[in-house]
């Protein structure tokens, strides 16, 4: 095969100039199904045919590296971890016994280990798996099990109703984790925020005493470290006061806001983490990895392997010298892709530092898109900034209902996505339409959050 195609695509796109080129050539679906030309023929089209699709959907898809891309929680290109995708798939490796994947096995071992000494668990245990609402749900199944353990034999009904309690703010996965493991989403109770979006620790329990009430058995309470939306850390030490008082399992769903562990100046808002008994974090957020790099860390090492499996097939784990390395015992996959080289590797290649200067930087890219805002009185700040979330809406004088307020601002919002100018996302806080602008991308420059600001302040302008 002739590499010299692959080495100009990845050379253009290292050295693409994002002043002049956009967000996304938009198209409508229809438009897609032409563009992409899916037709599979019984003929090879061979190398040819494969660069001129692969050509078709990169020019067909949003470019998450272009420093107006801030849909997500995620943004930016980090180049180590880009080459070590491809080294991953070059050895095609599956890490479930140490047999079949030495080096992935020691790596993934010694990366669990570092994170959870970062987030201080002394002797704690963990898994990479498919992402944080994963991660999420099997903080829920080792809580279950561990504070049940006959549920893994008998089943639910075995028990009073279980439930469990999460921020009004939490990540939507919480329902779908409870309808997975059987609880049923009416038993995933939503505590009450304050006005910054932090779950209140007297509301949790009220909320706790109302459960006990009604006959349910209340087992597991979570705290938000980095609400999806505004950004919001939950109060963790005065939550974890409370779920030990009623001898609750406490989660830190630190899928967003758990980097900050890397940052000596704003590790603060974790306090308390250390004392969870299970955090979710995702490295493919504000670390820059591609996704999907994501864990589960437990601060007791003893809870999730039986938790999980235990039983396992003897065509796959041996028992052998070093059996207890074999990792995928420890995992609801089978098959589990290598996700801990591109998060070592780039650890190794940016440092504790490079990364700690790379989470301070976007904080005070957040606050300076905030200050923007706040200084301008055509916009409306609608939550306090505490990480890399800025929402904000454009408020136009005069009496205007909310709907066309809303309307305007999605209006403005959706051309610029659909010219390709920038693509940000939006949220509905208090009926108010927001807009969530967040802060991943290393390579954003306070200029281009000027330029950002003028383009859609703008198109809002234009539609009085
Ligand atoms: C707070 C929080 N938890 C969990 C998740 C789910 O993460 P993932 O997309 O890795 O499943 C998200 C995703 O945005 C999140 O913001």
């Amino acid at each position: 095969m002739n590499l010299s195609k692959l080495y100009e695509l990845l050379e253009s796109e290292i050295n693409k100039d994002f002043k002049k080129s956009k967000v996304i050539d938009y198209k409508s679906p229809n438009e897609m199904i032409e563009h992409l030309d899916l037709e599979i023929n019984d003929d090879a089209q061979g190398e040819e045919g494969l660069y001129k699709s692969i050509e078709k959907y990169l020019s067909g898809s949003v470019d998450t590296a272009h420093p107006l891309f801030s849909n997500q929680l995620w943004a930016g290109r980090n180049y180590p971890a880009l080459i070590s995708e491809f080294v991953t798939t070059l050895r095609n490796t599956s890490v479930y016994t140490y047999e079949t994947a030495p080096a992935a096995t020691i790596i993934e071992t010694f990366m669990i280990d570092m994170l959870c000494k970062q987030m201080g668990y002394e002797s704690g245990d963990g898994t990479f798996l498919t992402g944080s609402s994963n991660a999420n749900l099997i903080s829920l199944l080792v809580a279950r099990n561990t504070l049940f353990p006959d549920i893994k034999s008998k089943g639910l009904s075995s028990l009073p109703e279980l439930c469990f309690f999460v921020s009004e703010h939490s990540h939507y996965s919480f329902e779908k984790a409870a309808n997975v493991l059987g609880f049923g989403e009416e038993n995933v109770i939503k505590v009450k925020a304050d006005k910054d979006h932090k779950m209140i620790p007297a509301e949790l329990e009220s909320s706790i005493k109302n459960a006990l009430a009604i006959g349910k058995q209340p087992f597991y309470v979570c705290g938000t470290a980095g609400t999806t939306e505004v950004g919001a850390f939950d109060p963790l030490t005065e939550l974890q006061s409370i779920a030990r008082k009623y001898n609750l399992w406490f989660h830190t769903d630190g899928a967003w806001g758990g980097a900050l562990i890397f940052s000596k100046k704003h590790k603060h808002l974790l306090k308390g983490i250390e004392n969870s008994d299970s955090i979710s974090w995702d490295a493919h957020k504000l670390m820059g990895i591609p996704l999907i790099c994501s864990v589960i860390l437990l601060k007791d090492n003893n809870q999730l392997l039986p938790a999980v499996c235990e039983q396992t097939s003897d065509y796959l784990f041996h028992e052998h010298e070093y059996d207890d390395l074999d990792l995928g015992k420890k995992s609801i996959q089978c098959g589990r892709r290598v996700d801990s080289l591109k998060l070592w590797l780039s650890f190794k290649y940016y440092g504790m530092k490079g990364y700690e200067q790379r989470i301070e930087k976007m904080i005070s890219l957040a606050n300076y898109l905030t200050n923007k805002v706040k200084s301008n009185p055509s916009f409306e700040l609608l939550a306090p900034t505490t990480y890399c979330n800025v929402n904000f809406r454009f408020k136009p004088d005069g009496n205007f209902t909310q709907e066309v307020i809303n309307n305007i601002n999605l209006k403005a919002r959706d051309e610029m996505y659909k010219e390709g100018i920038a693509l940000f996302n939006y949220c509905y806080i208090e009926e108010k339409l927001s807009i969530r602008f967040i802060l991943a991308n290393p390579d954003v420059s306070t200029s281009d959050l000027d330029d950002i600001l003028e383009v859609f302040l703008l198109k809002c302008k234009n539609q009085l």
